[in-house]
Formats: C-alpha cells, structure tokens, sequence
C-alpha cells in the first residue's frame, strides 16, 4: 500500500479524496460531527502541500436518487467554520463536469462534489463513472476507512484510472485494528445491535467462531424474536432471513459460543413516545420495539462483568430518544466500569456506537475506537475490504 503522507510533489495537484462523512443528521442538522473531526488531519495536510482538494462522500443511502435531505451542504458548512477557509459545494451533474470547472477561484482550494450516493453508478462500482471521476483529478486518496468495504465506485473502481493512496485516518484505523485483532484475551464478547440489519446479519455468523458470547441488541434482535415465535408489532425487521438465524444459532453450538438476546423490551407507540417495559408476550400490534428492558440490561451487565475483551457495535435501541437510550447507555457504564481497573480491554466501532459513546462524553473511556462500523466487522471477519484491496 502506498501512502500519501510519503509522498512529495503534490503542489497544485488535483487530489480526488474520499471520505466517510456520512455523519447522522436530523432535520439537515449534523448531530454527531466525530467523523468529520477525524478527517482534519488529511485536509490539513493537503492544504499545507498545496493541493487542490476535490472531496467526495456519501451521506445515507439515497439509493441512486437526488434527494435534498441528503445533501453535504451542512457538512461542508461545518467543515469551513472549523478550518476557517472557503468551502465550494459542486451541486452540478457530475457527467457534465470538466476539469477546469473544480477550482476556477485560484485561491480556492477545497470543493466538495455532491453526495456521491445520488448517482447509481456509485453503488454499481460502475467503470464509466469512475474514468469520468479520474478525468477531474491526478491522484486519489482513500481517507474513508468506514466505507472500505464497499465496492463502489468511488472507493473501488477509481483505483484502477488514477495513482491511489491510503489516508491518515485510513492508515491509523487498521494500525489500530490490526493491534486489537493480535491483542484478545478471553473469555471475549461481541454485542451488536443497531438498525442496519441487512449489512450485519450475514456476518454474525462468521463471527461466532472468534467469541465466546454474542449479544444481539438492537433492531437486529427483533429477527430473533420473530423468529422465535414473538409477535413484533411495528418493529423494523429484515424479510427472509429466517436461514440466516437458523445459521446463527446452529454455528454458536458447534463452537460453544452463546447467543443472548432480549427477555424484555422498552416500546413505544412512535419513535417520540415514552418507554414502556414489557414483556415479549405483551407486544402488542402497534408497538414499536425500541430498546431493550431492564431484565435484559442486568443479562448483558452480567456478561460484560465476567469477559476480558469486549467488542460493542451498534446501539441497543433507538437511543436519539433519551427515554429508549437506556439499555445503551447501561451498556457503555458497564464497560467503562470494568475499563476503570483495566480488567477489560474495550473497542467500540461504528457511527452511532460513537454517537452513543459522545452523547455521554465518554469517547474517551474506551481502549479504541473505530469510526467504522460495517467495515470494522467485516475486518474482523477477516475478510478482504474491497477499498483496501484496490490500494494494494
Ligand atoms: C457507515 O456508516 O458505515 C459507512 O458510511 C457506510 O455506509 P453504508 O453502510 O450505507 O454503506
Ligand atoms: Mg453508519
């Protein structure tokens, strides 16, 4: 892999950069800007070498579309408070752009294409996208670890039309990573939770041979309760992944891992309500699985208490309401708790895991954490990242 800070002669270059700032947003509003601060460095750096910095990334998953509440606008407005330097946003068809259209200004020296996401030539890794892309650069740079397992074609196919780099952040993500993955002392817990089910569900099943306990949380645990035969309401949950439970559990048995998921729940009517516990046979049409209840939280506590290595990704409810943020919040406690006496070697991995973890201003209290979090399970996994490979 070759790396941009090793390289010299970048003044007046045109670097194509990849980033992960797919922050959450509400309303347009950025509620947790940890990946944005991550990336300073490289923009730093650039700026210092004199590069003209062509930034892109994707926000959400607008699926191919142009869809306005997705836009990077409040990103590229937070970054230029924060470095004090004029940020230009692209909103143009990316098709229909030159070279010479990037940096018109020569004082300008950031510009920020439009979530790259609207296109569905993004997500199709697609060829004629990424020969157009390295049509208005000289060099990529890959600073968006969290999204390097992905195949796309800002993160992938482009490796093929331009010299490529790893990032800083990039670099400092799987220096980390690869130390954890040398460093576990048993007995080791994995917890997940969260809501992307479809990205994570297919994984725990690799998994499941590198620990001894896996906790699922979360809106992933809803699968589990349906398939076990509770009546879910309005919760979201995934179609068809019955085999990838049966998977789930007949793996766990063959290498003695156990699976715990919820006893009880916190519901809600809407996402705004307020927590009711109850128990899985109380759910009712309407309700809405939002957390986890109080018998589970003691469950998991419990675990966390007799384990030397846990690894946490994904909240345990729909904690951006403070009244179904308890089950992660418990969690976090307990793991800084144990991390205190360091009799518990913590990592933590993915965009609201660190949301939870800022929220309580506890980012800090664990051993690392990652901004990634597919990608962080996915190397775990052991698996080739599609981004990484293209640097290689
Ligand atoms: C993430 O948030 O994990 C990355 O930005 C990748 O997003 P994705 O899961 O929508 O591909
Ligand atoms: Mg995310």
């Amino acid at each position: 892999m070759n790396y941009i800070k090793d390289q010299e002669n970048l003044k007046d270059k045109n670097i194509l950069l990849r980033l992960d700032l797919n922050v959450p947003l509400k309303n347009k509003v950025i509620t947790d800007q940890t990946r944005i601060d991550k990336i300073l460095p490289i923009i730093d750096f650039l700026i210092k070498k004199k590069s003209k910095i062509l930034v892109i990334s994707h926000v959400g998953r607008p699926k191919g579309k142009i869809n306005e509440d997705l836009s990077l606008k409040p990103i590229c407005e937070y970054l230029e408070n924060k470095i004090d330097k004029k940020v230009n946003l692209i909103k143009e068809n990316i098709f229909k752009l030159k070279k010479e259209d990037l940096f018109k200004n020569s004082k300008d020296q950031i510009v920020f294409l439009e979530n790259i996401r609207f296109y569905k030539e993004e997500e199709e890794n697609d060829l004629n996208f990424s020969k157009h892309l390295a049509t208005l650069a000289d060099i990529f740079v890959n600073d968006a670890f969290s999204c390097s397992h992905r195949a796309h074609a800002s993160i992938s196919k482009i490796t093929e039309f331009l010299p490529s780099y790893a990032g800083l952040q990039l670099e400092n993500e799987i220096k980390a990573l690869k130390k954890v993955t040398t460093k576990i002392k048993k007995p080791i817990t994995c917890i997940m939770g969260g809501s992307k089910i479809s990205s994570k569900i297919g994984i725990i099943k690799n998994l499941i041979p590198k620990f001894n306990n896996f906790v699922i949380v979360g809106g992933m645990a809803n699968n589990i309760l349906s398939y076990k035969g509770n009546l879910i309401g309005k919760s979201i949950k995934e179609n068809d992944c019955d085999k990838f439970i049966d998977d789930i559990f007949n793996t766990a048995k063959n290498h003695s891992c156990s699976i715990t998921f919820p006893e009880d729940v916190a519901v809600g009517k809407s996402l705004e309500d307020k927590a009711l516990i109850k128990k899985l046979n109380e759910i009712e049409d309407d309700d809405l699985i939002l957390d986890i209840g109080p018998k589970t939280i003691d469950k998991v506590k419990d675990i966390i208490e007799n384990s030397k290595t846990v690894l946490w990704n994904g909240p345990a409810g729909y904690f951006e309401n403070p009244s179904f943020a308890i089950g992660s919040y418990e969690i976090a406690k307990k793991i800084i708790d144990k991390n205190k006496n360091n009799s518990i070697y913590s990592i933590a991995g993915g965009g609201d895991t660190i949301a939870v973890l800022n929220q309580m201003n506890a980012f800090n209290s664990f051993n690392f954490v990652s901004t990634a979090g597919g990608a962080f399970l996915e190397y775990l996994e052991g698996k080739d990242l599609p981004g990484i490979k293209a640097l290689n």
